[in-house]
Formats: structure tokens, C-alpha cells, sequence
């Protein structure tokens, strides 16, 4: 036994750190199963205080840190590699929900709390916690910051970053850096908040974040639109932001084909509508509004009016507005279930990647056309946060090809993917980060000025590099 585990109990007590195989097993594989390797021992400690000495102790004995959350990263970054002396620390039970400043509008929560969890509490209180995606039931808020998640209300509330005003972290020496005040405003040097926010779990292990809560909204309005072409689904994203600003709160793109697959494995989602154009938007708006009839009215003229006057000009093929709130779930429904109808497919390739709006048609038409002439019959899973300009830009494999076929054609398409990512001015990851996945692209995409300021970084913060060692950037 690694000496590492027997001091690990003495700071932990047994419950407290997992080394039998069948325990480690759910750890050392990520959400899609594409990335495995090995650990130690899974470290779980309840308390800041407890980071602290697990983080000193494996400086000590030179261990290295894996932080991991829920587990549901899209690229490996919670995944352990190979069989370097190792060990994960889960902040699963650092799951507080520390302060409640209804004055403040603010909550703070520990690293481990689950997404869902945060946003019960504030609803609870009255108020709401904007921060959704479909992965919250088993997220976590260090995870989400960890990553700087974004979902599906980026549009109107921002990415994770931009709802968090104060952090908690645990430093590679041991030391806790703490600014929770909750402060709005802070010019104080440089911004290590947002340093930490996305960095991965490379430059410190998150224990807890402030974020602002909001008003609730008082109702939501969904519409399904079935359309054919980008241009005029950038027409109708501008023409609802100038008529409703920013009570328009998500602005959603499904490709048919993502939505046959996700129809073909979710059959409870069957839908004629879904079928109706090459894509269906899911679009929604929320009223803040004290007066609710006229609110009601005058956000349901805005959707009904803005897609009559589309329907009419053939610039739409069909709508449909939901009429309950359970209908408007029903629509979230089957947006949600894309990824996990992908996940049941045998073989898949994933690029969250996003761009200028006034790119995004420019690079689906020659994108989607290069890839169809070289590998007929590639089924494209284009899906995203289109009113964020982020598409998640999925394949698999033509409908009767042979199980190799991703692993063969992988390769090649991804390097297609990205010449035209460079090609229109894009990101190679919008929201999912970089992980193991993307790794070896990061300093072509960024260039050498901004890889070498992020070696920098991480050699000043972590120059033992104790913190997830070779995920985000190679040193
Ligand atoms: P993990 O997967 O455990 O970890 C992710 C990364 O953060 C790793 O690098 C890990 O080392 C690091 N990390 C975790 N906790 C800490 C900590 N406390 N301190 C330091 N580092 C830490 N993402 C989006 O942005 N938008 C979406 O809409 C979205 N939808 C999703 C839908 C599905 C079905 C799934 C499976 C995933 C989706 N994701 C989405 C991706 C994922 O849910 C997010 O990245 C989420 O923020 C990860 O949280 P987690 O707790 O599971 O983190
Ligand atoms: C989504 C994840 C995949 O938007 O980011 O569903
Ligand atoms: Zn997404």
C-alpha cells in the first residue's frame, strides 16, 4: 500500500478516502468513455481546511492531484492518465451551501454542491439561479467553475464567470486564497478570480464560489421553429433581441439529424415538427414583468406576431408555441437529450466550438458541404447555443458502416474541422474546455504569445505541477 493512503486516512478517517478497485472503478473513467487511467486512491475531503492538508501532504510525498467533480466534463480534464503516482481528490462531499444575502443577491456554495441542489435553494428563497445545462443533476458548482460552464442561459445571464463574484481556492503550497465577499465591484490588482475560473483544475482546487442570484422570472414562453437556412435564423435571433432585449433568454439550433437520433433512442420525443425543416430552433423568452396579463400579452405578441410575419414570408416552414409550463419542459426535453442519445450511439466525434455570429452560416454551409462530399452519408449532429454563436458540431458514423468507421475517419475530419475553424475566425472550445481532448491543438490555436503566458501561469502558481498534470497545456 502507497504510503500516500495510510496518511490520507489519518487526515480523512476511512470513510473519507476510497483505494479498493471496484470504489476507484466510477472515478477513473470519464462521461463518455473515451478517457480512463489510474489513481492511488480517491481523496474526499469535507472541509477547506482538509483540501488544504491533502493538497501540503501530496506536495510532500510528491503525489499528484487529479481534482474531480461530478464527472460529467466533455474532455477528460477529471480523468487520470496512465499510472503516475497519483490520486483524485472529490469534492463531492464539500457540498455546503455556506450563506444565503437575499440583500446582497448573492449565494455562497462549497465546490461540491450539485448544480441542481444551488438552484432548488434559490428557488426556495424567491429568487433564481440562472446556471442550467442538462448535465445538473450530477455537476458540480467547482466543476462548472472549474470549466467556466455555459448551457442554455449564456444569452441573457453570461457564462459561469460572469455570474460569480468571489472564489475559494486551495494553491498547489497548500494556502487558501479566499475573497467571498460578494462583491460587485473590486479593482484590486489583477483578477485572480477569473484566473481560476476555467483553469481546469491546472492552477488551484476550487472549494467554494459567491454567485448573484436574480429575480425569478414570472413565466417562460417556448417556441419550436421549423427552418431551413441559417441567414434567416440570424434575422429572426436579431429581429427577437431588438423587440424583447433581453427577455429573450435562449436562442437554441437542432439539426434534423440530431434530432432523427435523438428520436430514435427518446421515442416518448417523436415529434412531426422536428422533421419538418433542416433545423428546428428552440427558442425561449421570459417575463419579468409585476403585471402579469400585460406582460403575458405582450411577450406572446412578440413570439406569435415575429413568427406569423416568418411563416408568411416563407422565411420559416412551421411553428409552435407552447402553451403550459409543461410544455415548455417537453421542448427542453428533447434539446437535452441529444448528447445522451449520442452517447448511445457506437462511435462519436464532438467540437464545441463557436464564432462571430456574423460567421456562423458562412462556416455550417462549407463546412457541412466538405465533409459530405468526403465521407457520404457522415450523419452531422450540429446542435448548440446558436444565439451564442456555439455550436456543438458532432458526427457519427453513416447509418450501416462498419464500427471502425469513426476510429478510421477521425483523424481527417477533425483536421477539416479545424482548418475551417481557423478558416472563419473561430474557437476550437466554446464552453466544454480543453482537458486531454483538445490539448495538443491549444498552442496552434492560441499561438505561441498566449501558450507561453499560460506556462507562465501555471509554473509561477504551480511549479511543482502538482495540479492535474498535463491536462489543458503540455509544459
Ligand atoms: P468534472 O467533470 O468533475 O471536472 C471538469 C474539470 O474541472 C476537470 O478538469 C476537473 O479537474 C476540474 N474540476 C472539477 N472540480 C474542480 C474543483 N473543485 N477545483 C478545481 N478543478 C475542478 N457544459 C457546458 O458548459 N454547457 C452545457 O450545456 C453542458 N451540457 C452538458 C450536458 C451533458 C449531458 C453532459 C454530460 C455534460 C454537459 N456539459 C456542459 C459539460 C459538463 O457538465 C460541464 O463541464 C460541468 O461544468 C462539469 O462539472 P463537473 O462537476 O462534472 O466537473
Ligand atoms: C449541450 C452540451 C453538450 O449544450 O454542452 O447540450
Ligand atoms: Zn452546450
Amino acid at each position: 500500500m502507497h504510503a500516500v493512503i495510510q496518511r490520507l486516512q489519518d487526515l480523512l478517517g476511512s470513510a473519507g478516502v476510497l483505494f479498493e478497485k471496484e470504489d476507484l472503478a466510477p472515478f477513473l473513467t470519464d462521461w463518455r468513455g473515451i478517457f480512463s487511467g489510474s489513481a492511488l486512491a480517491v481523496a474526499l475531503p469535507k472541509t477547506t481546511e482538509q483540501v488544504a492538508k491533502v493538497v501540503k501532504l501530496c506536495g510532500e510525498l510528491k503525489v499528484k492531484i487529479v481534482p474531480q467533480g461530478g464527472n460529467t466534463g466533455l474532455c477528460g480534464g477529471a480523468t487520470p492518465e496512465g499510472d503516475n503516482a497519483q490520486i483524485i481528490l472529490s469534492l463531492k462531499r464539500l457540498n455546503q451551501i455556506r450563506e444565503m444575502d437575499l440583500e446582497n443577491q448573492t449565494i455562497t456554495v462549497e465546490a461540491g454542491c450539485i448544480l441542481q441542489t444551488v438552484q432548488e435553494k434559490v428557488q426556495a428563497s424567491g429568487a433564481f439561479f440562472p446556471l442550467s445545462l442538462a448535465a445538473q443533476g450530477s455537476c458540480t458548482i467547482g466543476g462548472n467553475l472549474a470549466t467556466n460552464a455555459g448551457g442554455v442561459n449564456v444569452l441573457r445571464y453570461g457564462n459561469t464567470r460572469d455570474i460569480c463574484v468571489g472564489i475559494e481556492a486551495v494553491l498547489a503550497n497548500g494556502e487558501i486564497y479566499s475573497q467571498l465577499k460578494g462583491l460587485r465591484k473590486d479593482n484590486t490588482g489583477y483578477d485572480l478570480k477569473n484566473l481560476l475560473i476555467g483553469s481546469e483544475g491546472t492552477l488551484g482546487i476550487i472549494t467554494a464560489g459567491v454567485f448573484k442570484i436574480f429575480p425569478a422570472p414570472l413565466g417562460h414562453y417556448a417556441a419550436l421553429v421549423a427552418i431551413n437556412e441559417l441567414p434567416e435564423m440570424i434575422a429572426l435571433l436579431q429581429d427577437l433581441q431588438r423587440l424583447a432585449g433581453n427577455e429573450l433568454c435562449a436562442f437554441e439550433m437542432m439539426s434534423r439529424e440530431s434530432l432523427a437520433l435523438t428520436m430514435e433512442h427518446f421515442p416518448q420525443y417523436q415529434r412531426p415538427i422536428f422533421l419538418t425543416g433542416q433545423y428546428t430552433l428552440l427558442i425561449e423568452l421570459a417575463n419579468f414583468d409585476q403585471d402579469q396579463d400585460q406582460a403575458l400579452h405582450r411577450i406572446q405578441d412578440i413570439l406569435e406576431s415575429t413568427l406569423e410575419g416568418y411563416l408568411e414570408n416563407g422565411r420559416i416552414l412551421d411553428a409552435a408555441i407552447a402553451t403550459s409550463q409543461a410544455q415548455v419542459n417537453e421542448f427542453w426535453g428533447i434539446r437535452h437529450h441529444i448528447t445522451l442519445a449520442q452517447a448511445k450511439e457506437p462511435g462519436n466525434i464532438k467540437f464545441d466550438i463557436s464564432f462571430a455570429i456574423s460567421k456562423i452560416a458562412g462556416f455550417i454551409a462549407s463546412t457541412d458541404r466538405l465533409l459530405s462530399e468526403q465521407f457520404p452519408g457522415l450523419q452531422i449532429i450540429n446542435f448548440g447555443h446558436l444565439g451564442d454563436g456555439n455550436l456543438h458540431y458532432n458526427f457519427c458514423a453513416p447509418r450501416g458502416a462498419e464500427a471502425s468507421y469513426i476510429q478510421e475517419h477521425e483523424e481527417r475530419i477533425t483536421q477539416i474541422v479545424f482548418a475551417q475553424i481557423q478558416l472563419f475566425g473561430g474557437s476550437i472550445s466554446a464552453e466544454h474546455g480543453i482537458g486531454q481532448l483538445k490539448r495538443e491543438y491549444l498552442l496552434e490555436h492560441r499561438g505561441s504569445v498566449a501558450y507561453q503566458m499560460m506556462r507562465n501561469i501555471k509554473k509561477a502558481l504551480d511549479p511543482e505541477n502538482l495540479f492535474n498534470p498535463n491536462k489543458l497545456l503540455l509544459l
